[in-house]
């Protein structure tokens, strides 16, 4: 894209000012600037302040999740269907490590926290260990693909490479990188991360099939004879990867995906819960469930909007390609975004200071025609760490681990 295009592009969205410092950088960065503004999708800007198109209202039902008891009496059966599957290559795994992980507040990517107490024990090596459980099990390397964002690729890469990717098959790791959108001010003006660079923002987790397959690793997997995708997030350190009574459970319903869920711990816990819309699987958001769902009962007296997502998904490759070119929600996020003030000053704002914008993995799940909510024992299977203290966070998930057996 030459300057004259990189102007027109800057002018339909109102985003000429980005422009400001070109006439004084070194040409190298003129290009990567030009090249960067031929790359990014500008339109996101034009949908803040917009309700997402009005949504015309759907039909909220509670969905039959798999529980506890039914998956104890099926266990054999489903193990040995998801272990087959497994063994024959089916089956690969894909870690969101692409997030900024803010809420911890280290620079770092979150997956080189170190949550041991006696030992150095990294939030990755635990999700690596996870793994080789069910690869000692099975007797079989399973594909890790480990999504980035430009923001820790290199570093993420590097640190695995150091720790010698914790003892796992180097050839079965692979890393690709998520896309990114442009971070705007509230009045949706884009804003410069340095002169000649636009603030960028990993796009959200719901980007992680498309930027998959625009990394090329489809035509891999399809050429390994990989079939489904485990897609996990990074900081539950207690969760089972590629767990195969999981996979058989849902290869034997038939159903196109798969989502771990837990039983709430309180009716207000802030976690999406699985249902169906219109009769198609969904995820409400806890910021969106209504009292009168949250207080709906199932005639057994249970809550009927009661199992908690943990981010711990199954989906079947060839269902997703039926629906990755389908639009999914924009989320757009007040955040703290560190760029150029109006004298060209670097700043790293203390409060918000504009907007992010993201998809998520659960709307995905929407355009799904079956995804079979699997229960599994909270204390067993979900420790997620979010924040440095209290609630979701280092120490909590450091006790569950501790609970479990795990040396730290
Ligand atoms: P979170 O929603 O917890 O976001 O991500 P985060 O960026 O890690 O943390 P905060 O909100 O800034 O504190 C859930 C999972 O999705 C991944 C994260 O790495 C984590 O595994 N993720 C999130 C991505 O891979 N890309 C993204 O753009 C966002």
């Amino acid at each position: 894209m030459n300057l004259e295009e990189a102007r027109q592009k800057l002018e339909k969205y109102n985003q000429g000012h980005l422009l400001k410092y070109y006439s004084t950088l070194p040409e190298a960065e003129q290009a990567a600037l030009l090249q960067q503004i031929s790359k990014t999708d500008l339109s996101v800007v034009t949908r803040i302040g917009k309700k997402e198109a009005a949504k015309k209202e759907s039909s909220i039902s509670p969905i039959a999740a798999m529980t506890l008891d039914e998956i104890n009496t099926g266990r054999e059966a489903f193990t040995e269907t998801g272990t087959e599957a497994i063994r024959s290559g089916k089956v690969g795994a894909v870690l969101l490590a692409g997030g900024m992980g803010t809420r911890l507040g280290s620079d770092n990517p979150k997956g080189m926290y170190d949550i041991g107490i006696t030992k150095p024990v990294y939030i990755f090596q635990r999700i690596v260990d996870n793994l080789f459980d069910i690869v000692d099990k099975t007797r079989t390397w399973i594909h890790l693909f480990i999504m980035t964002s430009d923001k820790n690729h290199e570093i993420t890469q590097k640190f695995f490479e150091e720790q010698q990717y914790f003892g796992y098959d180097k050839e079965h790791i692979h890393f690709f990188r998520q896309d990114m959108a442009p971070a705007s001010d509230y009045e949706g003006k884009i804003l410069l991360e340095s002169k000649g660079k636009l603030a960028t923002s990993p796009n959200g987790n719901g980007g992680w099939f498309s930027s998959l397959t625009n990394a090329g690793l489809l035509g891999f997997m399809k050429q390994e004879g990989i079939e489904w995708l485990n897609v996990f997030a990074v900081d539950n350190v207690l969760q089972r990867i590629a767990d195969p009574c999981f996979i058989g459970a849902v290869i034997e319903r038939n159903c196109e995906a798969g989502a771990k869920v837990v039983r709430k711990n309180h009716p207000d816990e802030k976690v999406g819960v699985m249902c169906l819309e219109d009769g198609h699987p969904s995820i409400i958001e806890y910021y969106e469930l209504t009292d009168s769902l949250r207080d709906t009962m199932t005639e057994d007296g249970e809550p009927a909007y009661n199992f908690g997502v943990i981010l711990n998904y199954l989906f079947r490759i060839d269902s997703l390609e039926k629906v990755v070119n389908k639009e999914l929600p924009l989320h757009i996020v007040e955040k703290k975004i560190p760029c150029l003030n109006e004298q060209g000053e670097f700043i790293q704002p203390e409060e918000p200071n504009g907007y992010k914008f993201e998809t998520l993995i659960l709307d995905l799940i929407k355009l799904l025609d079956s995804c079979l909510p699997f229960e599994v024992e909270r204390s067993e299977e979900f420790a997620p760490i979010k924040n440095k203290t209290g609630i979701d966070s280092v120490e909590s998930a450091q006790l569950l681990l501790k609970q479990n057996g795990i040396e730290l």
